[in-house]
């Protein structure tokens, strides 16, 4: 990772920290056990992967990191409730995530998917009326709308429908990438919308460009997600290692070997170099964020 990344990562990482703490409710508030398994979730933990894109997106469209706050919560929110759901018996059946027991050891199940439900609702209610968002009306509209899409069965969830579906069965590549796009990509894709949106007067040839390279890396990180799964160990992931050969899930690896899937990595980060080559120095973090995303070992 390149010290200007590492250090907009830092930066980036305590201002999200911050920002998430004072948008989730209280552990004090009731229902105590519904707010604490929020914040058990959300906080401590994740690489913020999805806010740090949005700051770094805004730093490119020289946008004040503060009027990112809410949208980089609210993806980070709605990320969070994904992963709850995801880990659920009733889907990948998971123990571990962030190095911690799931929502749903940690609490219970019922608790989990409120938990999950009432993420989903704060992710809107923030970009509804969080203070901090300089957008007029008619843009915050545009980034609900926007994370809607990104969020619902056209989007994230369609995705996970058609993992589990697809459980046992064998995908072709278009499949698994459409897969890929939808349960992963869409949310990260809406990470760099919601920044664009952010900037009242953005060129829509520099939007379509970023909308371009957000479509490459986020499917390089679910890529990456599939690679790490096999290759790299619970420890460092805080997540079970090899999980996805356990529950037969299609996924790169599996359909094109390991160097195959590596190489589509690979592919992917250069697809995302070209898209931002109307960018001078002012996108080099977003450069760096893409080779980070398939290099990254956790
Ligand atoms: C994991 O996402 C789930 C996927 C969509 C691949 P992250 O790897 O961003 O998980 P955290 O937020 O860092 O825990
Ligand atoms: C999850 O994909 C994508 C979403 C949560 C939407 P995975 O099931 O591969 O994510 P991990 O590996 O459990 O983090
Ligand atoms: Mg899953
Ligand atoms: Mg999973
Ligand atoms: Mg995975």
């Amino acid at each position: 990772m390149s010290n200007a990344l590492k250090e907009y990562l830092s930066f980036c990482q305590n201002r999200v920290e911050r920002a998430l703490e004072n948008r989730l409710p209280s552990e004090l508030l009731l229902p105590q056990k519904l707010h604490q398994a929020m914040r058990y979730s959300v906080l401590d933990g994740g690489k913020r992967m999805r806010p740090l894109l949005a700051y770094c997106t805004g730093k490119t469209l020289g946008i004040d990191p503060e009027a990112l706050d809410g949208p980089a919560c609210a993806v980070e929110f709605i990320h969070v409730y994904s992963l709850i759901h995801d880990d659920l018996p009733a889907m990948d059946d998971d123990d571990l995530r962030r190095g911690k027991p799931t929502c749903h050891v940690a609490f219970d199940e019922a608790t989990a998917i409120l938990a999950g439900d009432a993420l989903q609702a704060l992710a809107f209610e923030v970009l509804a009326h969080d203070p901090t968002i300089t957008a007029t009306a008619e843009g915050r509209l545009k980034m609900i709308s926007a994370l809607a899409k990104a969020s619902g069965s056209q989007g994230m969830v369609g995705g996970q429908a058609i993992d589990l579906q697809s459980v046992g069965t064998k995908l072709n590549l278009p499949e698994l990438e459409n897969m890929h796009i939808h349960k992963t990509g869409a949310l990260i894709r809406a990470s760099v919308t919601l920044a664009t949106l952010a900037k009242a007067d953005i060129d829509s040839a520099v939007a379509t460009k970023l909308d371009h390279y957000a479509k490459c890396i986020g499917l390089s990180f679910q890529v990456k997600d599939d690679i790490l799964d096999e290759e790299s160990d619970t420890f460092t992931l805080g997540k079970t290692q090899g999980k996805d050969r356990d529950k037969d899930k299609p996924t790169y690896p599996a359909l094109l070997g390991m160097a195959g899937a590596k190489q589509k990595a690979q592919e992917l980060h250069e697809k995302a170099l070209e898209s931002l080559s109307i960018f001078g120095k002012e996108a080099d973090l977003l450069r760096d964020l893409s080779l980070y995303i398939i290099q990254r070992t956790h």
